[in-house]
């Protein structure tokens, strides 16, 4: 270790793509480093990130505990593609929640969540299941949460694509789908509380116009967990020189690149609006998010 070293202390940026372990929120985490073979029967189970789960934790969680000591209805969270189960985890540990029930279409996602459940010493229901209108009955769900895969891809690499990634090549095919299924789900009342990149145009994400048609009798209020930036300028440090007819398309398309966090509340409100947040970022930026989706990208370029 050289001086220089010993002066200056590591700063601290939260969980990192490449760990297999993480603590936060009084829990702990086993995932997959980004950068680990895959196949779809064994597939990665998504990092743990500052401006991702922990965010979405600290971004969320008042409105949580208020829909899960508020609604009446039978399930109090509805964990949809839990993946290392991290947000059930960190409701079972952290609210009065009873009923959690999680689901995943990876199988090897439900084995890390189910081991990370006995760690942390919690009894969570975790199904190995793709999200059906049969996951859950009609207007049962107090809160149903979201981290949909959003990496933005061309077809060429979508079967290499990790299935904690692979959302449709804009990005927003699962997330529409999984709101379509939410609106059956989610009780009067109740809220989903999602993350999500999303392109966008005209100054706002595209989910902001479809989330109100999706999920009927509701309000959104999102925020902006880093200020917008350019797709173009996004793709090409994702993708460099690569698939530039699928870069120049999809920017022209949707100029704007959003990194948002929001709640969908089911208030018969109609209201769509923006919020700051003052959740730490830790230092993290694009670049950080740059980086985690070039190392997604490189399973669909070997
Ligand atoms: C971006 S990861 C998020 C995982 C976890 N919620 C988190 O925040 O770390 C998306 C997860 O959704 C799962 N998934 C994707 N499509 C799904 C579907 N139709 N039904 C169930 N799970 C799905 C993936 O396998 C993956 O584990």
């Amino acid at each position: 270790m050289s001086k220089g070293d010993e002066m200056e202390p590591k700063r601290d940026t939260g969980p990192s793509m490449f760990d297999m372990k993480s603590k936060f929120g009084g829990v702990v985490v086993y995932t997959d480093p980004v950068n680990r073979e895959r196949t779809d029967s064994s597939d990665n189970v998504m990092s743990l990130l500052q401006e991702e789960q922990v965010f979405w934790w600290e971004f969320s969680k008042d409105s949580i505990e208020w829909a899960i000591n508020t609604v009446k209805a039978e399930i109090d969270f509805l964990d949809v593609g839990t993946g290392s189960g991290v947000f059930s985890l960190l409701i079972a540990k952290n609210t009065n929640a009873k009923n959690i029930r999680a689901i995943d279409k990876s199988a090897r996602a439900i084995e890390v969540a189910k081991r990370n459940a006995h760690i942390n010493d919690l009894n969570i229901d975790f199904r190995h299941e793709p999200y059906s209108e049969h996951t859950a009955a009609r207007r049962s769900c107090k809160v149903i949460g979201f981290n949909p895969p959003y990496h933005l891809y061309p077809s060429e690499i979508e079967d290499k694509m990790p299935q904690h990634a692979r959302g449709g090549t804009d990005g927003q095919g699962v997330f529409k789908e999984q709101l379509t299924i939410a609106d059956r789900h989610l009780a009067d009342s109740g809220i989903i509380a999602f993350n999500q990149m999303c392109l966008g145009r005209n100054g706002a994400p595209e989910f902001a116009r479809y989330i109100p048609e999706l999920v009927k009798e509701t309000s959104l209020a999102y925020t902006n967990i880093l200020p917008p930036m350019a797709t173009g300028e996004f793709l090409r440090g994702v993708y460099g020189d690569a698939f530039l007819e699928y870069q120049t398309q999809t920017a022209n398309a949707f100029p704007e690149l959003y990194y948002c966090n929001g709640i969908i509340s089911r208030d018969n409100g109609g209201k769509v609006v923006v919020i700051k947040h003052t959740v730490p970022l830790k230092g993290r930026t694009w670049a950080d998010r740059i980086e985690l989706h070039r190392q997604v990208a490189l399973h669909g370029l070997k």
